[in-house]
């Protein structure tokens, strides 16, 4: 493997099956099985969980009640880590963070990015995060699409192998998680964040919520109030668009552009039939026809950078400003969550079954099982239209350094969506925020109101300078700023 895939070459052509509703039955059971409670759903005799009460500042110093355990849906097992805000967990927010990949496991955003501990230097124990996401929020990682991390199937079960059937088990989850066995979380404030192929996760789950909710308005509803999106890979074909901006103009924040004259002009003149071919396969999501225009974007566009990119000294394609170091993922805290999570003491502490042979920080069976269906090619846009059409306040956030989900592309989508806030966004200027004086990058955003509704619904969008793919690695007192102001205000201005 070159890279961390968040885009994957290959693509056969397979279509996703859908998936099963799973009915409604039972009354709610608890019981004590070894060290774990395990709920039962009220509404699905199908539906447990089992959980660790609790966690301790050893396993990952937090600084507030942690629970971790395993969600089982039928044969699938879903591994999760709950930790309380460090503010006030009866009032504040609750996130869920979606790690990318696809097949990246939610460890890496916990101990490298934003939980409230992190992998400390020796990669045998954590340090408490000064600006982990937990310090006015409740937070939820996961491991998902099951069999990523420490989720697993049980034999025979397929993998997920799309983003909306990965939706399906989230949906399940929260459900539970906030209805059964924290039922002080059932009308909480909820937002889903996360982070790369999150781009396609997020969205994807927002509108599985906000469809089951209006379906089965008897059935746990999960009361969604955003989405956020750290450097989403949303529509792939902007992202390939974005390379010439990001790699042949100082826009990013570079002082000079990464690439000459030379290959400027021979990625813009391919651009067009990338782009060409690109619609075509939105409008029409053909496995035949999305192959064909990955292919053409690749090798006439992306190629050109992420063929150098990926390895101890190549290119790196999560910061144009820095070379790739230490492994193909170019960055050395990986490893080292993985290590961690592998201790003896730390399997004890979780329980881990034996079905689980292994922590790997990123699942290559999934990312393989997303490649073989057409998942990866597909724009998101429409389920972020979705979203925001039924007053979901949505936000992207970009670190302006990213290459694989750059700004310049991200943009170009949110500008080209058709919708009610459109003339408004694409007139608006960059405005510049600021965190205690100092610039931190730019943002539009526009609040509007949609329908019968009385809310005026927000789209955002912000950057962080200096920031990577990982804003909250590269920039994380920025990083928390940013969600706060998100959180609190829905406003950068
Ligand atoms: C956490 O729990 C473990 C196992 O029960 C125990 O050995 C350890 O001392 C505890 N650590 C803290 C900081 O309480
Ligand atoms: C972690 O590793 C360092 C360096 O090898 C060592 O000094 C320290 O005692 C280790 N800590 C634990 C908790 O094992
Ligand atoms: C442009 O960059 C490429 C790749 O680094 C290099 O092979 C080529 O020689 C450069 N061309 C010019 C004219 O500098
Ligand atoms: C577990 O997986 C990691 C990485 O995938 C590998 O380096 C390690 O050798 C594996 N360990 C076992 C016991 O299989």
């Amino acid at each position: 493997m070159k890279s961390f895939p968040v885009l994957s070459l290959v693509l056969s052509l397979v279509t996703p099956v859908a998936g099963s509703q799973i009915p409604l039955s039972e009354s709610p059971k608890q019981s004590n099985v070894g060290t774990f409670q395990v709920y039962q759903s009220k509404h699905s005799s199908d539906h447990s969980i089992r959980i660790k009460q609790q966690q301790n500042d050893t396993l990952c110093n937090a600084h507030s009640k942690q629970y971790t355990g395993w969600l089982d849906v039928g044969g699938k097992h879903v591994f999760f880590w709950y930790f309380e805000s460090q503010n006030s967990p009866s009032e504040d927010p609750l996130l869920l963070w979606l790690t990318g990949g696809p097949g990246g496991s939610g460890g890496i955003g916990l101990f490298q990015e934003n939980g409230p501990c992190l992998i400390n230097e020796h990669g045998n124990g954590t340090v408490y995060n000064e600006y982990g996401w937990s310090k006015n929020a409740n937070i939820i990682y996961v491991d998902q699409p099951v069999s990523v991390g420490f989720s697993y199937l049980d034999e025979g079960v397929p993998i997920p192998d799309t983003s909306f059937t990965a939706a399906e088990d989230m949906h399940h989850f929260l459900q539970m998680l906030t209805h059964d066995v924290f039922p002080e979380l059932e009308n909480r404030e909820f937002h889903i964040t996360g982070e790369s192929y999150g781009g396609h996760y997020v969205p994807t789950l927002g509108a599985q919520i906000v469809a089951q909710n209006a379906l089965y308005p008897r059935r746990p509803q999960i009361n969604l109030a955003s989405v956020f999106i750290g450097n989403g890979y949303v529509s792939p074909s902007h992202s390939a668009y974005g390379y010439w901006e990001t790699l042949c103009t100082t826009n990013p924040g570079v002082d000079s552009p990464i690439f000459n004259e030379t290959r400027c002009d021979i990625m813009a003149a391919n651009l067009p039939r990338c782009m060409d071919l690109s619609s075509l396969c939105y409008q029409h999501p053909d496995p035949a026809i999305c192959l064909i225009a990955e292919t053409v974007c690749v090798t006439g566009v992306i190629e050109y950078y992420d063929g150098e990119s990926g390895y101890d000294g190549g290119r790196n394609r999560f910061n144009i400003a820095h070379p790739c170091k230490d492994n193909q993922f170019c960055y050395r805290e990986i490893p080292m969550v993985q290590d961690y999570l592998n201790l003896p003491w730390v399997w004890e502490m979780l329980q881990v079954p034996k079905a689980v042979k292994n922590y790997s920080v990123y699942s290559e069976e999934v990312a393989n099982a997303f490649s073989m269906t057409n998942d990866i090619p597909l724009s998101m846009q429409p389920q972020v239209l979705y979203l925001l059409n039924n007053d979901i306040d949505v936000l992207f956030y970009q670190g302006n350094l990213d290459l694989a989900c750059n700004t310049a592309g991200n943009l170009q989508w949110a500008n080209s969506m058709p919708w009610k806030g459109q003339p408004a966004f694409v007139a608006q200027s960059k405005r510049k925020w600021t965190h205690h004086g100092e610039v931190v990058g730019w943002f539009k955003e526009v609040k509007t109101k949609l329908g019968e509704s009385k809310k005026k619904v927000t789209f955002a969008l912000s950057t962080v300078n200096g920031a990577g793919h990982l804003v909250p690695y590269d920039k994380p007192k920025e990083a928390l700023a940013l969600i706060t102001r998100w959180l609190e205000k829905r406003s950068f201005a």
